[in-house]
C-alpha cells in the first residue's frame, strides 16, 4: 500500500516527528510504502508528491517545523479541488490513502472527504489544544514552556522596574496556552477567552500585587474578549478561511492599565515564536506514538478515524468526534487557579 501524508494548517512542533513515526513504524512493520504531499491539501490538489523514505524522516524528532510544508489550502476549492478530481489524482499516482494530520480546518476536510469516498486517517495537532476528543495535543507542552520561560524572563525585568508586565500568548478560542504558562509562571491575572473579565477587574488584580510590593504580570490569549466586547481584538484582516487574524490585545491592555493604575505597564506579544523551535520532551514522545498507532491505524483500515490520546494511552477515534465542539478550558479549572490571582 503507497499512503500519503500531509500537514496542513498553522505548524507546530512535533509535525516531523509524527512523520518519522509512521513511517518508521509503516516501513518496517507493515511494509508500507509513503509519499510526501507538499504545502498540506494543496499537494493533494496539486498531485505534489514525493518518496519518503527511512532516509528522509532520520533525525527529524527535535526538529521543529515540517519538512513536508503546510499551508491553509481548503481542498474543495480550485479547478482540480473536490472529492472527484482528487480520487483521480490519487489514483494516477497509485496513492491508496492520506493521512493528514492537522487541527480543526484539517480534520473538517478530510472528515469531508471520507463522506466522500477518499481513505483518509487523521492525526490531531495544534498549540491552542482546543480539539476534543484528545486529551492533548502535541505542541502545547512546547507552547507553553517556550511562554513560561519568556515569562520569566519579563517578571525580572518587570522586578527591576518596578512595572506591570503584560505578556500575551497564543489561543484563538481557548486560554489552555494562557492558563498553564500563566500558573507556570506565577501570575497574577490570567485573560483568556472563555472568561470575559472588565478592565477595573483587572487593574484590581493589578493593584492588589503591586501594593504587596510585587511588579504585576498580566497573562492574556489572543482570543480574550473584555466584557461586552462580541469579537476578539483583530486589526490585521482575514486568514485563508475568512478567520479574523487575531493578536494585539495585549497592546490594547497595557496603556489602560496603565491610565487606570498609575502603573508604568510594557506589553510584549509572543506571536510566532511559541510555534518554532524544538519540541519538548513530552512532544516528541507524545508526536512520536501518535505517529506510530497511525502507521498501525492504515493496516486496521480505520479510515475516517483519527489517533488520540486518551489517559496515556493511544486510540482510534471518528473524526466527528472532534469536531464541532472545541476543549475549551471549564470553569472549575479557571476558579482552582484564581487563589493565585493578585
Ligand atoms: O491555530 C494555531 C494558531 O497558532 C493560533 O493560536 C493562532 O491564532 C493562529 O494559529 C495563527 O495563525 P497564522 O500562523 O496563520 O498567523
Amino acid at each position: 500500500m503507497k499512503i500519503g501524508i500531509l500537514t496542513s494548517g498553522g505548524d507546530c512542533p512535533g509535525l516531523n516527528a509524527v512523520i518519522r513515526g509512521i513511517v518508521l513504524r509503516g516501513t518496517t512493520s507493515h511494509n508500507l510504502e509513503f509519499v510526501g504531499i507538499r504545502d498540506g491539501w494543496r499537494g493533494v490538489v496539486d498531485g505534489d508528491f514525493f518518496p519518503l523514505t527511512r532516509h528522509e524522516v532520520k533525525g527529524l524528532a527535535k526538529i521543529g517545523g515540517t519538512i513536508l510544508g503546510t499551508s491553509r489550502t481548503n481542498p474543495y476549492e480550485g479547478p482540480r479541488g473536490g472529492a472527484e478530481n482528487i480520487a483521480k489524482t490519487l489514483d494516477r499516482h497509485r496513492v491508496d490513502g492520506i493521512i493528514a494530520i492537522g487541527g480543526e480546518g484539517t480534520l473538517a476536510a478530510a472528515n469531508r472527504l471520507s463522506d466522500d469516498g477518499i481513505k483518509v486517517l487523521g492525526v490531531p495537532k495544534t498549540i491552542d489544544n482546543d480539539l476534543r476528543a484528545t486529551d492533548y495535543s502535541f505542541g502545547f507542552d512546547t507552547a507553553v514552556n517556550i511562554a513560561t520561560d519568556a515569562m520569566d524572563r519579563l517578571r525580572t525585568t518587570g522586578d527591576s522596574h518596578q512595572r506591570c508586565m503584560v505578556a500575551e500568548v497564543m489561543g484563538r478560542h481557548v486560554g489552555w496556552i494562557a492558563l498553564h504558562s500563566g500558573i507556570a509562571a506565577g501570575a497574577h491575572a490570567i485573560c483568556i477567552p472563555e472568561v470575559p473579565m472588565t478592565m477595573d477587574e483587572i487593574c484590581q488584580q493589578v493593584t492588589k500585587a503591586h501594593d504587596r510590593g510585587r511588579a504585576p504580570l498580566v497573562v492574556v490569549s489572543e482570543g480574550f474578549k473584555l466584557t461586552g466586547q462580541t469579537e476578539a481584538h483583530s486589526d490585521k484582516g482575514l486568514d485563508a478561511f475568512n478567520r479574523p487574524r487575531l493578536g494585539g490585545i495585549g497592546e490594547i491592555l497595557a496603556p489602560e492599565i496603565e491610565r487606570v493604575t498609575g502603573i508604568e505597564t510594557r506589553a510584549t506579544v509572543l506571536g510566532h515564536i511559541q510555534r518554532g523551535g524544538s519540541p519538548s520532551a513530552f512532544d516528541r514522545v507524545l508526536s512520536t506514538r501518535l505517529g506510530l498507532h497511525a502507521a498501525d491505524a492504515v493496516v486496521d483500515g480505520a479510515w475516517g478515524k483519527m489517533v488520540a490520546l486518551r489517559g496515556t494511552d493511544i486510540v482510534q477515534v471518528p473524526f466527528v468526534d472532534a469536531l464541532g465542539a472545541l476543549n475549551t478550558v471549564p470553569l472549575y479549572r479557571y476558579e482552582e487557579a484564581s487563589a493565585l490571582f493578585g
